[in-house]
């Protein structure tokens, strides 16, 4: 789109750039750059026009719209085919829709605000305006059906790198794919398939991270917290949401060459919460005790029960 490309110039310029540069660099009119600037101008974004040295971008919206996360991404495919939208129902169900109708590898929702945001195990989501990165995108992996979970541990890994990196705030991981920190959730992921017998249709990841959301409901006050409380600073959605798109098909192709984790389970295991302590595992209705060693390289978690025990937990919650 011919906005998202203006602004990506203004932005890498960081200072004034004429009209007529742009005018040349994308192959448009003088009045058609005017236009887009009007344009960017309405939504929210503060542009200085000076006759002679041409425009400089002087504020952003805090947006997470297809401009402004397309306008600071650096991926091949991930997000490339980009929706945004100001209120949907849950962000993975639009992918399932889209994927229906033949949607390509990679393409992605945002939604400012969601009304029926999904949780695991059918539980809900908040989605409120303003303050997350409510986020689903669509993969179409040929790989077995029974390694399409892994993806989920991926994406985890994907988002703690990109809060450190964008925010300074250090999480941990709770297997398998909570983002916590000071041991309550950051973010929470949601990894959803289609497939018919053993081949696998298409998988959504649903990223839910909460940014600037500034209080919780009474309920979820010890449990959830955000970047924005865990900093005491106000993030910039769209960098962050781009950040995790780019580390996340990183890691998608460094996955894809051995179809397993060995290549990232001594990173996830630094990171994971609870490595070397007791923990409990909750399975349907069953409760059981353990001491969590740490995912292997198919990302199921290892675990030895009181008698020493070796085993695996291939899904479950785990809590202390
Ligand atoms: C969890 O229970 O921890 C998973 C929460 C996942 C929430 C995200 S928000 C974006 C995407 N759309 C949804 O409806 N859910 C996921």
């Amino acid at each position: 789109m011919m906005k998202t490309r203006i602004l990506k110039e203004l932005k890498e310029a960081g200072d004034y750039v004429s009209g007529q540069e742009l005018c040349e660099k994308l192959q448009v009119s003088r009045t058609a750059v005017w236009k887009y600037m009007n344009a960017l101008r309405e939504e929210g974004y503060g542009i200085d026009s000076v006759t002679n040295r041409g425009y400089k971008l002087l504020s952003m919206p805090d947006s997470v719209t297809a401009e402004e996360i397309g306008s600071s991404l650096h991926t091949k495919w991930l997000g490339r085919n980009f929706r945004f939208y100001e209120t949907l129902d849950s962000t993975n169900l639009e992918i399932r829709r889209l994927a229906e109708e033949g949607a390509p590898h990679g393409t992605t929702v945002v939604a400012e605000k969601q009304t029926s945001g999904k949780g695991r195990r059918g539980r809900s989501w908040l989605g409120d305006a303003g303050c997350g990165i409510w986020m689903s995108f669509l993969l179409r992996p040929q790989i077995a059906v029974e390694n399409s979970s892994m993806l989920t541990l991926i994406a985890a890994l994907a988002v703690q790198k990109a809060v450190m990196e964008e925010t300074g705030l250090r999480c941990q991981i709770k297997w398998p794919n909570d983002i916590i920190a000071e041991g309550r959730k950051v973010c929470g992921i949601l990894t959803e398939l289609s497939a018919q017998m053993d081949e696998l249709n298409y998988v959504v990841v649903g990223l839910g991270i909460n940014v600037n959301v500034k209080e919780f409901p009474e309920d979820l006050k010890e449990k959830a917290t955000s970047i924005q409380i865990e900093t005491g600073r106000k993030v910039r959605r769209a960098p962050l949401a781009a950040r995790v798109l780019e580390y996340f098909e990183q890691y998608y192709e460094q996955f894809l060459k051995t179809e397993d984790l060995s290549a990232f389970a001594d990173d996830y295991n630094r990171l994971l919460v609870h490595m070397n302590q007791r923990i409990r595992v909750v399975r349907e209705s069953r409760e059981d005790f353990y001491i969590s060693r740490g995912i292997d390289h198919k990302g199921e978690l290892m675990v030895e029960d009181d008698a020493g025990r070796k085993t695996t937990v291939l899904s479950g919650e785990v809590s202390v």
